[in-house]
Formats: structure tokens, C-alpha cells, sequence
């Protein structure tokens, strides 16, 4: 079979990460969570008070971040910062607060995106993200841009945090989620937007099973055509 790159973009809080992560144990692909990347250098920001507005400061801290992944013994993808596991403290709401102003700044998106291109380049691996389509990839073979209604995902969020023990009322969920909405569409680096080529999948009435057999079903479509065509 043909190698190809999954770039799997979309709002917040739509079943991208699960649906992705999914997609790639069922393919035997690499899973890639860039937005565990911009989570994990948020929480080097906030941990060693690094202004978010001085470049400088942002610079010299890029350089003394190193971030990984790690598969745990239960076969979980986790995040590390600097050797240690963030992967619990980065989806706190505290890092989800501050995440969207973290990822709009340029000199960190250039630093992630370097580092995504390296991680993808072998191919067979499957991306999250909102610029995965538009700026890392913008060749990957199959793109996939996520979307759902803002209350539905605000609800699917709220049971996720619950079963981390965190509890939330809806509204302050919801607030979030339109926050970074509107900071991911309207910054000037590399905007959420549907790449071209990529299919739209609003999963707002969606189960998890069908969104992963949805981009299951696409990617060996994509695969089987290029492995054929490759042979022509
Ligand atoms: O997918 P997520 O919620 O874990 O992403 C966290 C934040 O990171 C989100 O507010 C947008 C940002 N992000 C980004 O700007 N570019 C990416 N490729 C991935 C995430």
C-alpha cells in the first residue's frame, strides 16, 4: 500500500483527537496531537513566566522546549515536556484558557510546525490539529476538516472533564469554546479554515464509531487509488 498523510483540522471539542487517534491504531499509523504540542508549550509559558508578548522571551524559551511522544504501557499516546509527562495537566481548563493566545503567536507556530513536518515526514501518520491541511501539510493525501455544533460540543467537553474529575457548568464551557473559536478563525498566523481539497464531516449528530468508520472507510479509498495508480 501507498504511504499517505491524514490532516484532520477542525474546531475544538468535535471528536478530533479520539476520532484521529482511532483512525490511526485501526491503519497502524502514527498518531500525531499537534494541539497537545501548543498545549504542552503553554503550560512551559505559564510554569516559567514567560510573557506572551515579548519575543525575545518567547524565543529564548522555544529553544529549552523539547516535546514527545510516548506510548504508555496501556498503549495510551502521551504528552512530554522536557522529559516529564504533562499529558493530565495539559487538558486542564486553566491551559484550555490560555492555549488559543499561546498558538497565535508566530514565532511558536513556526517552531511547532518545524517539528510536525518532521514527525509526519515518514508518512503513514495521522495529524490533529487547525492548520494541519492548510500550513503542515497542505500535500497530505487525505484532509479532513471536523466541525459541530457549539452546544453539543460543549456538552461532549463537559462529560469528558467530568470523568477527569473536573467539574463544570455548561455555560463556562460553552464561553470557552466560542473564545477560542473566534481567537482560532480570526488570528493572523495560519487561521482555522477548511483547507482546499478537504472534506467537511459535521459530526454533531454523529456517534463516535461512525465519524472513525467515516475517515476509515475515505482513507482506504485514498490508499487503494493511489496504490493502483502507482501501478499504472
Ligand atoms: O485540539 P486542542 O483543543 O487540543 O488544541 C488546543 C489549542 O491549540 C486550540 O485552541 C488551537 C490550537 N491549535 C493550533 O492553533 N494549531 C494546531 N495545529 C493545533 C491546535
Amino acid at each position: 500500500m501507498q504511504k499517505i498523510i491524514i490532516a484532520i483540522d477542525g474546531y475544538s471539542s468535535c471528536g478530533k483527537s479520539t476520532t484521529a487517534k482511532a483512525v490511526a491504531k485501526h491503519l497502524g499509523f502514527a498518531y500525531i496531537d499537534t494541539g497537545a504540542m501548543y498545549r504542552a508549550v503553554t503550560l512551559y509559558f505559564l510554569q516559567n513566566h514567560v510573557s506572551f508578548t515579548n519575543p525575545k522571551d518567547i524565543q529564548r524559551a522555544l529553544e529549552q522546549i523539547s516535546i514527545e511522544f510516548r506510548r504508555s504501557a496501556e498503549g495510551r499516546n502521551e504528552t512530554y515536556l522536557n522529559g516529564l509527562n504533562v499529558e493530565d495537566e495539559i487538558r486542564k481548563l486553566y491551559i484550555a484558557n490560555q492555549v488559543s493566545e499561546v498558538s497565535a503567536i508566530a514565532e511558536v507556530r513556526h517552531a511547532m510546525v518545524e517539528q510536525q513536518r518532521k514527525m509526519g515526514r515518514k508518512r503513514n501518520v495521522v495529524m490533529d490539529g487547525r492548520d494541519i491541511g492548510t500550513v503542515v501539510f497542505p500535500d497530505a493525501e487525505l484532509k479532513v476538516f471536523m466541525t459541530a455544533d457549539p452546544l453539543i460540543r460543549a456538552q461532549r467537553r463537559q462529560q469528558e472533564l467530568f470523568e477527569k474529575g473536573e467539574v463544570l457548568g455548561l455555560e463556562e464551557i460553552l464561553a470557552n469554546i466560542q473564545k477560542r473559536d473566534l481567537i482560532d478563525t480570526t488570528r493572523q498566523e495560519s487561521p482555522l479554515r477548511q483547507a482546499s481539497g478537504a472534506l467537511l464531516v459535521d459530526t454533531s449528530f454523529m456517534t463516535l464509531d461512525e465519524q472513525i468508520e467515516h475517515i476509515c472507510l475515505l482513507a482506504d479509498g485514498v490508499r487503494y487509488h493511489k496504490t493502483v495508480s502507482s501501478h499504472v
